[in-house]
């Protein structure tokens, strides 16, 4: 903390700014999958935009300086690099703590014994459904159920710790129970039981995931239970759903005070939906440091602190909790990046959001929409 502020006293930064502890690097847009619930743009980042090997890894060391300590490896599909394993290695060796969050799809068992020797540390493994029809047909990938079983025991042999990330929505939230058992039957430590958000692709998919409210309490009560019987066996993350909460999430931690994410092509955003805020525009790491734009830039200073929050906010006791909610879904719901989020029971707008989640949720007949490639 010392080391902080007298950096801060030195260039002037703001010293109640603290570091970023974790960092999201999406190392490629490109993914076999096809999720519906997919948050990423509906305009992906071609492969000659990407950063280059050296470029990532310079960025890891910019990272490393600037304090962070969790390094999470994502996309897309980040096996679709091919410098996955050399990537790893600089980041380990930086001291990182590295967690690669992947499909699964283009993991070999030879793979993931190099990410091992290379000293990853923690994988994340996506699972879509508890048998091949359903976790084929929500990916839109054939196959890619028996190639997650085969993954999660690879990764067992390699000895690296696993957690089983599990969106859940309308079409998979009665099959919960059961993604919980697989989780154990894989040998995961943790499972991630996160609610669809309704970021980039998956917002066009509303109508056919956004689960009931029936769904919604249901799944919270499956958690409880699960957290009870299977207590020192597996722990259980869970994001409930936000449209039928009664207070927004604490998005990111709170903007531009926890983590970054860095984009394909090395754009950094406060998080990964971001871009959607017309009124931001993002810096790069190929014109600047990570240090100056975390500390400097516009789009971090834009919803750090309380200034920006409307009155409704500011005057209230949870602003330290959720600090407003999430910047996107505002922008989203509200048409304004600087509303309270529309979840919360205390904005204006949130009675029309409980009509419009009801109806959403009743549309039976929706088709899924699959992310293109
Ligand atoms: Fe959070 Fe603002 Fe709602 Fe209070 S009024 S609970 S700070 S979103
Ligand atoms: Fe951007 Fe929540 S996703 S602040």
């Amino acid at each position: 903390m010392t080391e902080t502020l007298t950096l801060a006293a030195d260039t002037g930064r703001d010293s109640r700014v603290p570091p970023p502890m974790a960092m999201l690097a999406e190392l490629t847009h490109r993914c076999p999958l096809a999720c519906p619930y997919c948050s990423n743009p509906i305009a992906l980042m071609p492969a000659k935009e990407e950063l280059s090997t050296k470029e990532w890894i310079g960025v890891f060391e910019q990272a490393a300086d600037l304090g962070v300590l969790h390094l999470h490896l994502s996309g897309g599909e980040p096996a679709a690099r091919r410098d996955l394993v050399e990537l790893t290695q600089a980041a380990a060796s930086l001291g990182l703590y590295t967690n690669l969050i992947t499909s699964g799809v283009g993991l070999t068992a030879a793979r993931i014994e190099g990410l091992a020797d290379a000293g990853l540390d923690h994988i994340q493994l996506s699972i879509q459904g508890v048998s091949p029809e359903s976790a084929d047909r929500i990916s839109g990938y054939g196959g890619s159920y028996e190639r997650k079983i085969a993954v999660a025991g690879w990764v067992a042999d390699a000895g690296i710790p696993l957690t089983v990330n599990a969106v859940c929505h309308r079409q998979n939230m009665g099959e919960l129970d059961e993604m919980i058992e697989l989780a154990i039957r894989l040998k995961a430590r943790r499972i991630e039981v996160a609610t669809v958000q309704f970021h980039g692709w998956a917002e066009r998919n509303k109508g056919a995931l956004l689960p009931t409210r029936e769904q919604a309490d249901r799944a919270s009560q499956t958690v409880a239970e699960a957290r009870e019987k299977y207590q020192g066996i597996l722990v259980i993350d869970y994001v409930p759903a936000d449209y039928h909460s009664t207070y927004p999430k604490a998005c990111m931690g709170g903007w531009g005070r926890v983590g970054l994410n860095v984009t394909p092509s090395g754009r950094v955003l406060p998080c990964h939906a971001a871009e959607t805020i017309p009124s931001l525009s993002f810096d790069t790491v190929r014109a600047g440091s990570l240090a100056k734009i975390w500390y400097e830039s516009e789009a971090f200073n834009a919803y750090r602190g309380e200034d920006w929050m409307p009155e409704l906010c500011r005057a209230c006791e949870r602003k330290t909790i959720d600090f407003g909610g999430c910047r996107c879904q505002a922008m989203a719901l509200a048409g304004d990046s600087s509303a309270t989020d529309p979840v919360c029971i205390r904005s204006p707008l949130r009675e029309r959001l409980t009509r419009k989640a009801d109806q959403l949720s009743a549309e039976s007949s929706a088709a899924l929409i699959y992310r293109g490639r």
